[in-house]
């Protein structure tokens, strides 16, 4: 990378103004909490963590403005202020005609799988996202993985790791015929292939193919910031571009998005469905009361909405997603340096362990990204999360485990809530656990959820 800024040092474009106090606990403490937590680091308690990088999911620390925003919530049952700022907000600075809001994420993509996907249809994108394909798949669908193949080599150089292989798409339509296609998902910075970019050119041509077949583009938007920094950073053509107009760009390729508001918007909890048709917009807006409230609040209180607001203008502030991501580069840095192996480029949110080069003496089977993410809390009380065979869950068909190529260990920065230091201390206690991984055992699972296994799945150490 060419970044003459990398040689001089830059801090965060914010100051503290409020502070949460950390507990520290021993290495006994966490050995207990972790057996009792069945070697999951989704069963800890947050109490017993220390540097919690378990996800940058609803755990950002919101501005001042966005706490002033609370306090202007417009508690309506319907027609609440709050939504119309929303509304303006989506519109601005994504595009989008229509905007539903949803509680979450995944609130917004059960609606639109609902409503798009019939028995039998196929869905393609650019690798899966564990509630986006549960999603799908609930509605009759099956997911279709029309990534790079690049994108699942985690030593691969490629600066657009996120980019759709469109002879995939070819091949998919050759097979099923267009009518069994209702759309093309589409993920900005790609979080399971390890926070990669998708190029606006790459984005062009999946839009001119699926205009060409009547197929529908629907985008994650969940991190379409960070994908933005990236394209700015790195595609020929847009150094001189905003953050703002690379965003909008991207979603004026697409026909709609779900949204996690809980990443790129640094709020705690909400989300949102924005479409551009008015036939999906008034089937949407139909459901929405259904499963997660009023049209215009959708199973968000009007002072979240507020804060989502706020939220999206400053996620494409410049020197807001360089920090952001600048942090998340400062990270992998120390580990690349120390000869960590972990997911090359370094991502957009998160830095990725490569467990299969990390623990080689531990078959996939025995879940070795699970046991590196166990065994870096009792030696650390950093709280990581496992994003491999775990995550990948089983083949509804065959009932088998998916072995996917990528065995990943996600270390996962919130938004402006660690500073420098607790990224040294994390770096130091993976070179640390690296330096030791021999003694790392494999895991058996002993309790299986059906749906979302990683969540709340419980294993023991192999003896
Ligand atoms: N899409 C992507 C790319 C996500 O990363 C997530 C959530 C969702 C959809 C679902 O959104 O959680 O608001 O319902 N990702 C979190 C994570 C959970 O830790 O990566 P949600």
């Amino acid at each position: 990378m060419t970044d003459k800024t990398k040689r001089r040092s830059w801090a965060e474009p914010f100051k503290i103004k409020m502070v949460e106090l950390l507990k520290m606990t021993t290495k006994e403490e966490r050995l207990r909490a972790i057996k009792e937590a069945g070697y999951n680091t989704f069963l800890l308690r947050s109490d017993d963590v220390y540097i919690d990088l378990l996800t940058d999911s609803g755990t950002s620390a919101m501005s001042d403005r966005q706490w002033a925003g609370m306090m202007l919530g417009d508690e309506a049952y319907a027609g609440s202020r709050n939504f119309y700022h929303l509304e303006e907000a989506v519109g601005r600075y994504y595009g989008y005609r229509y905007v539903v809001p949803t509680h979450q994420g995944r609130g917004a993509e059960h609606i639109i799988s609902r409503i798009l996907i019939r028995q039998g249809d196929f869905v393609p994108g650019n690798m899966y996202f564990t509630t986006t394909r549960l999603h799908q798949e609930l509605a009759g669908g099956t997911f279709v993985d029309v990534i790079i193949d690049e994108a699942h080599d985690p030593t691969n150089q490629h600066l657009f790791k996120g980019n759709i292989d469109i002879a995939k798409l070819d091949a998919l339509l050759d097979k099923v015929g267009s009518e069994r296609i209702p759309y093309i998902s589409v993920a900005t910075a790609v979080n399971m292939a390890g926070g990669q970019p998708i190029s606006v050119q790459n984005l062009r041509e999946v839009n001119e193919w699926a205009q060409k077949h009547g197929i529908l583009i629907i985008h994650d938007a969940t991190r379409v910031a960070e994908n933005a920094y990236f394209v700015k950073r790195r595609e020929p053509g847009f150094e001189n571009a905003s953050i703002a107009s690379i965003v909008k760009e991207i979603c004026s390729l697409t026909d709609g998005c779900t949204m996690s508001a809980k990443k790129d918007a640094m709020v705690n909890i909400g989300g949102f469905l924005g479409v551009n048709d008015d036939e999906i917009y008034d089937e949407a807006r139909n459901m929405v009361v259904v499963y997660e409230g009023l049209h215009t609040y959708g199973g968000m209180a009007g002072r979240d909405m507020e804060a989502v607001a706020i939220g999206i203008s400053e996620s494409v502030d410049y020197e807001h997603i360089k920090a952001r991501v600048g942090q998340v580069e400062y990270l992998g840095n120390k580990l690349l340096e120390a000869g960590v192996p972990i997911v090359e480029p370094i991502g957009g949110h998160a830095v990725f362990l490569d467990a299969k080069r990390f623990l080689p003496h531990v078959p996939q089977d025995q879940f070795p990204a699970q046991a590196i993410a166990a065994q870096l809390y009792v030696e650390a009380g950093v709280r990581s999360m496992e994003r491999g065979v775990v995550s990948a869950g089983r083949n509804p068909e065959t009932g088998d485990h998916r072995y996917p190529k990528l065995e990943l260990v996600r270390l996962t920065i919130p938004r402006r809530v660690y500073t420098q230091a607790h990224m040294d201390v994390t770096a130091e206690a993976v070179i640390e656990l690296y330096e030791n991984r021999e003694k790392i055992k494999g895991l058996r699972m002993i309790y299986e959820p059906k749906y979302l296994r990683f969540f709340q799945a419980r294993f023991e150490v192999m003896g």
